[in-house]
């Protein structure tokens, strides 16, 4: 395993003073993921599909990469992969071709704790006559009761979205329950994955979903984001782009086609993979992704638990969500009894500290807990390639704001 110095020093950007802990914002790239993106740039910059070498070496790159995202999904074998924009351009495409095989009355289960990503596209198609209805989160513990889903599901519901991991509380759910629940009543479930892949390897084969959907840009790549389908889920869709592509390739999905510099820094994190592991020679395959992710969420379950006992042993600070390091990433949202949060974020940036304030976009949520939608919660959100003096530095700075 590498060392932590030897980690923070793959990533170029931590050489500065800024101490980063807004990686739920977005993490930063390790340096073999923008030198291939700067190689493909300089060296393969053509258009695919032509008959000449470049073109076929740029064709493979993209093509490798798609295949290379179903791996990261952990779906080898089970469904396929489109790469888009943005989480929220790729659920806002994929309810607009729901919206054409769906008839009114059917249903869609929203949930109360989702980044609106994944839960205003669907809310949209109440406009079509389609019957949306919100999983509602208990104010007093946070939490999306499964008894609950369980009592709203019926044969009517065509799809239930909700996030794997909530990018405000850093709960991680059981998406194989839930998943399970979902297909009882014939329901697919779209799952957004982008508060929850940066930690921890996705499965979604194992786990059996429907979709499952993550930002590349928070997970040590370009600013990009990719969608899993299983290949029945795909096959009932047609998706929007031209006529004569067929409407069996993962391409239909991507208007335009994907973003070919990405694909080539979403190929190389297998090359950090390959450095993090110590594992030079390892294919690029779901065993490299497993053993990157063990040694991640080793490196991270030290600091979240770090993060969030310092957080609580400060007076007058009440985290939202979790109160432990279990069951949870290192995604801490809090809230002190009197200094506001951007007092407190007006504290950190003083002191080089970088996080942020704010609902997250997860707007619904704090309505639903009454947290005001102005000032939110303060969030504070680690990866592995942070250390423990970035979170004692960081604890310092807060405890200070809030002394009075
Ligand atoms: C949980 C979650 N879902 C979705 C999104 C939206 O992702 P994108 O910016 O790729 O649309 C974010 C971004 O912060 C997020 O944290």
């Amino acid at each position: 395993m590498m060392s932590v110095s030897a980690i923070r020093a793959a990533f170029p950007a931590l050489d500065r003073e800024l101490i980063f802990l807004e990686n739920a914002g977005g993490s930063q790239l390790p340096r073999v993921v923008i030198n291939a993106m700067s190689d493909y740039m300089t060296n393969s910059y053509v258009q695919l599909g032509a008959p000449y070498e470049v073109s076929r070496r740029a064709t493979a790159v993209v093509d490798d990469a798609h295949a290379w995202a179903t791996t990261l999904m952990g779906g080898t074998g089970a469904g396929q992969t489109a790469i888009g924009p943005s989480t929220t351009q790729l659920v806002t495409m994929l309810a607009d071709c729901y919206r054409r095989v769906w008839q009114p009355g059917d249903e869609v289960i929203i949930c109360e704790t989702a980044h609106e990503a994944n839960a205003g596209p669907w809310a949209k198609l109440e406009r079509e006559g389609i019957n949306v209805r919100t999983w509602r989160v208990d104010p007093t513990t946070a939490q999306c009761d499964l008894e609950e889903l369980r009592r709203m599901l019926s044969r009517g519901t065509r799809l239930v979205a909700f996030p794997h991991v909530s990018n405000l509380l850093g709960e991680v759910v059981d998406v194989a329950a839930i998943t399970k629940l979902a297909h009882q009543y014939g329901a697919r479930v779209m799952v957004d994955g982008v508060a929850y892949a940066p930690h921890l390897a996705v499965q979604a084969r194992e786990w059996d979903v429907d979709w499952y959907v993550f930002s590349n840009y928070k997970v040590f790549g370009p600013h990009a984001a990719m969608l899993y389908g299983r290949h029945d889920a795909w096959a009932e869709l047609e998706g929007p782009n031209h006529f004569f592509i067929p409407r069996d390739q993962v391409y239909k999905f991507e208007l335009g086609g994907a973003n070919h510099e990405s694909c080539a820094g979403i190929l190389a994190l297998a090359d950090y993979f390959r450095e993090l592991t110590s594992a030079p020679a390892a294919p690029a395959d779901e065993f490299l992704v497993t053993q990157a992710f063990d040694t991640i969420r080793t490196i991270e379950q030290s600091l979240t638990s770090q993060l969030v006992n310092g957080l609580k042993g400060i007076p007058g600070i009440r985290i939202i969500g979790p109160q432990g390091a279990e069951g949870r990433v290192g995604t801490v949202s809090f809230l002190h009894e009197s200094v506001s949060p951007p007092a407190i974020c007006q504290a950190t940036d003083t002191a080089g500290v970088a996080i942020r304030f704010g609902h997250m976009y997860a707007y619904r949520l704090c309505q639903a807990l009454g947290i005001p939608l102005e000032t939110g919660v303060v969030r504070a959100s680690l990866v592995h390639y942070n250390s423990h003096e970035d979170i004692d530095r960081l604890l310092d700075v807060v405890e200070a704001a809030v002394r009075t």
